[in-house]
């Protein structure tokens, strides 16, 4: 989804004009009506053939059918998406699973595969500015992608169902999309379980339906979401719903979780309202309708997840509580840095940790449990031959996403602002940041581009050694 005013009224004139019947282009690539394949990257260096060219997602209705007892997959996708080039055909992302039928606007499109592309041919050039919807049938058994550097993402398999989770790379795992977070779109999920087993995803609750020993769950996500950020929590839970604030929170929690660990979730769950208030006046508004938080008792894949609205945790992350919720808190932060204002690149990714760490300290201090400034300088007496020193922070390289440099001096990094401008021009950063790019997506010039305007200072050098330069910044 293009969230940019003038481009969305050039696409807007563009649609009327195609709508109108522009007569069709001589063709250049052979196709009928002419137009040429949209890329099959969108054009991130970190992940070259991570999302797709020429098209961009609006929404998208999952349809998925999961079988805990085979682990089987089946799914009915349908994707609404406007054509940003005369398209003769386009990409989508999917690793593994088998596509059964593609159409485009009900019409059979000619479909081939070659790792994780999909290259769809629809019977006709889609012209610049059309919206087109493209429906996928397909099944299997989802897998689990697994990377030495960045960990592992999928479909775990779980003892009474599954957990679908994680970054970059997930989506391709359980649905065909333009898998990027450059391209977000809203999304309708439904699930459909055997009965008996519950079926958790992002955004509010639509609905249940029983029929034939399956239901479905249906779930409604309207603010636009990246891919990675879409969750699929299949089991047994012990589910919390209520409405505060004007939000509406749903936690879900294992009960096959230990009494004392699953007590000190409750717990900290309970607190989420407390969180987001906290975090708000910070922040500005909570950017989204609905909250919560997910934990199952496996966790195999070892992290937490600022899934949208619906954070995924392990139960490891609650085996103690000495760091009073920060975990919580640091997810709950996401929701403004990393889901509302999500990536356009992968490099800009201390923008979601450095931010959610930051957020971290504030609580730390607030819970009295350590200050910002005491955090900051435990860290910055790290000696000079650190990692955490000898790394690029706003370009970490495509296997260092999540290094400690990217969390930890990423915050730092907020911190030498903040001694820098002072606190009211901070504070006014931070909040501005989220409010002016709210549903969008973001990249760090922008946000050296805000700090400088706020605060009336030039900042090159500051950014130029707390982000670009590999070596230990002079204390600011
Ligand atoms: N972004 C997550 C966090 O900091 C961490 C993370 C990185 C992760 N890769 C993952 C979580 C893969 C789950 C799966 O909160
Ligand atoms: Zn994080």
């Amino acid at each position: 989804m293009v969230r940019k005013l003038a481009l969305a009224l050039v696409l807007t004139l563009s649609t009327s004009l195609a709508l109108a019947g522009t007569p069709a282009d001589a063709a250049s690539s052979g196709a009928p009506g002419g137009g040429t394949p949209g890329a099959p990257g969108i054009g991130d260096p970190y992940y070259p053939l991570d999302g797709n060219g020429g098209y961009d997602v609006q929404h998208y209705d999952l349809g998925i059918r999961y079988a805990p007892a085979t682990h089987a997959l089946a799914g009915v996708v349908q994707i609404r998406a406007e054509a940003t080039q005369r398209l003769s055909a386009f990409n989508l992302d999917l690793d593994g699973l088998t596509i059964r039928s593609i159409t485009v606007d009900g019409r059979p499109a000619k479909w081939s595969r070659s790792g994780t592309e999909v290259t769809v041919t629809p019977g006709r050039t889609l012209g610049f500015g059309r919206l087109f919807a493209t429906r996928i049938v397909y099944d299997g058994v989802p897998k689990v992608i697994r990377d030495p550097n960045l960990g592992d993402g999928g479909a775990f398999t779980t003892d009474d169902g599954v957990v679908i989770l994680g970054e970059p790379w997930v989506a391709r795992a359980w649905f065909p999309s333009n898998d990027h977070p450059s391209d977000k779109a809203s999304y309708s999920i439904a699930l459909t379980v055997p009965r008996g087993l519950q079926a958790i995803s992002n955004g509010v609750p639509a609905g249940r339906s029983t029929a034939r020993g399956w239901t479905t769950w249906r779930w409604e996500q309207r603010e636009p979401m990246a891919t990675y950020l879409a969750m699929a929590a299949i089991g047994k839970y012990d589910v919390t719903a209520y409405r505060k604030n004007g939000i509406q929170f749903l936690d879900a929690i294992d009960p096959a979780i230990p009494a004392d660990t699953y007590a000190r979730i409750a717990k900290s769950f309970a607190r989420e309202p407390e969180i987001l208030r906290f975090l708000s006046g910070y922040f500005g508004p909570y950017p989204f309708r609905a909250a919560g938080g997910v934990v199952d008792a496996d966790g195999e894949w070892g992290f937490a997840l600022e899934n949208q609205g619906r954070p995924i945790y392990t139960p490891q992350d609650f085996a103690t509580q000495e760091d009073g919720d920060s975990v919580v808190v640091h997810e709950l932060a996401h929701q403004w840095y990393g889901d509302s204002l999500a990536q356009e690149r992968w490099r800009g990714i201390w923008l979601n940790e450095g931010f959610a760490s930051y957020a971290e300290w504030l609580w730390s201090e607030h819970e009295g449990l350590g200050t910002v400034q005491q955090k900051f300088e435990e860290l910055y007496a790290t000696p000079a031959t650190d990692s955490l020193w000898q790394s690029k922070v706003a370009d970490p390289g495509a296997p260092n996403l999540f290094s400690r440099a990217v969390y930890s001096r990423g915050a730092m990094t907020l911190h030498a602002l903040r001694l820098t401008v002072g606190d009211p021009a901070f504070f006014r950063i931070l909040r501005s940041w989220a409010q002016l790019h709210r549903n969008g997506n973001v990249t760090t010039e922008e946000f050296v581009a805000l700090a400088e305007r706020i605060s009336g200072r030039d900042l090159d050098g500051l950014f130029t050694a707390w982000l670009y330069t590999p070596s230990k910044p002079a204390h600011p």
